[in-house]
């Protein structure tokens, strides 16, 4: 069953042991308020390692002042239980202390597949994820590190990150995990009211309308613009919907620049959704 521990050095202590054992082990990051999307990543975890730690940390620096951090859903009884149910065999939570002591004075600074997209609405936020995971990653030191392909952009920034840091880690990238109307599941779906969830899954239809566009050939702007059209008809306030590369991030304009990712967030009543999808070959 699953242990808990609050401190760096207990966390240590575990991993190290179970090293000496000969086990590998795998990290799954997470801000809790678990759904079956962090699910998928313990589950995922199993293939890649013996032993599983999930981190659970509302990460202050990630957030802007304006940001809904005081009112992120905290469910930590209940996300121990989904974890214990998953196999997790220690939940690592910090407090804000522990992470962030008295003094502390560096953050990661990134361009590359950071820029635009996010950084264009939330221009601290990858900084703050990126610190963190380098920290989480440096405290757990796992073999292995599950991140949600939900989050594409975090997920390439983490992955060039660990590469340019040289922090010896496998980012692995699990697919997005969906309601069966398409909506992405998301910690922040449970602020949606039932007009707004109800419009909610415009936003992968939008996505799929688009990639199945441009996998027949079409015009990827004109399919682009299609989407945004699509997406705002709906009700929401688009903050972006583009078409990059599927790696770096750079923006393509046709298929000939490499293998294409369709990204876009968007808000409905007080709630920012955000989703992506891959243009099929
Ligand atoms: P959080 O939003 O809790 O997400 C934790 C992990 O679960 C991320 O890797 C995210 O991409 C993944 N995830 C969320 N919804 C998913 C879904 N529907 N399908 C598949 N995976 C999904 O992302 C963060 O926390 C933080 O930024 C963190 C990386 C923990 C750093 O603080």
């Amino acid at each position: 069953t699953i242990r808990t521990v609050h401190t760096v050095s207990e966390l240590r202590e575990q991993v190290k042991a179970w090293r000496a054992a000969g086990e590998r082990v795998a990290l799954v990051p997470t801000m809790g308020a678990l759904h079956a999307g962090h699910v998928a990543l313990m589950r995922a975890a199993r293939s890649h390692a013996e032993r599983i730690v999930v981190s659970i940390f509302v990460n202050p620096t990630q957030f802007a002042p304006t940001e809904d951090l005081s009112r992120y859903p905290r469910t930590l009884e209940a996300d121990l239980d989904k974890a214990d149910a998953a196999g997790v065999d220690l939940a690592f939570v910090p407090d804000a202390a522990e992470m962030y002591p008295e003094g502390f004075s560096t953050t990661i600074s990134l361009t590359g597949p950071a820029l635009g997209l996010e950084t264009d609405f939330r221009p601290t936020h990858f900084a703050g994820v990126a610190t963190v995971v380098a920290k989480l990653l440096l405290q757990a030191a796992p073999d292995v590190a599950m991140f949600g392909e939900k989050d594409y952009q975090q997920l390439q920034v983490v992955t060039r990150m660990a590469r340019d840091l040289d922090i010896p880690v496998r980012i692995v990238g699990v697919p997005t995990v969906r309601e069966s109307d398409g909506l992405a599941l998301s910690s922040r779906n449970v602020y949606l009211s039932p007009e707004d969830r109800a419009a909610a899954p415009e936003l992968h239809r939008a996505l799929s309308g688009a990639a199945a566009a441009i996998a027949y050939g079409g015009n990827v702007l004109s399919a682009v613009d299609a989407a945004r059209r699509t997406v705002t008809a709906a009700g929401f306030q688009l903050d972006y919907l583009e078409a990059r590369h599927a790696e770096t991030l750079a923006p393509v304009a046709s298929r000939e620049q490499g293998p294409i990712r369709l990204l876009v967030a968007a808000r409905i009543g007080a709630t920012r959704l955000i989703d992506n999808l891959a243009v099929p070959d």
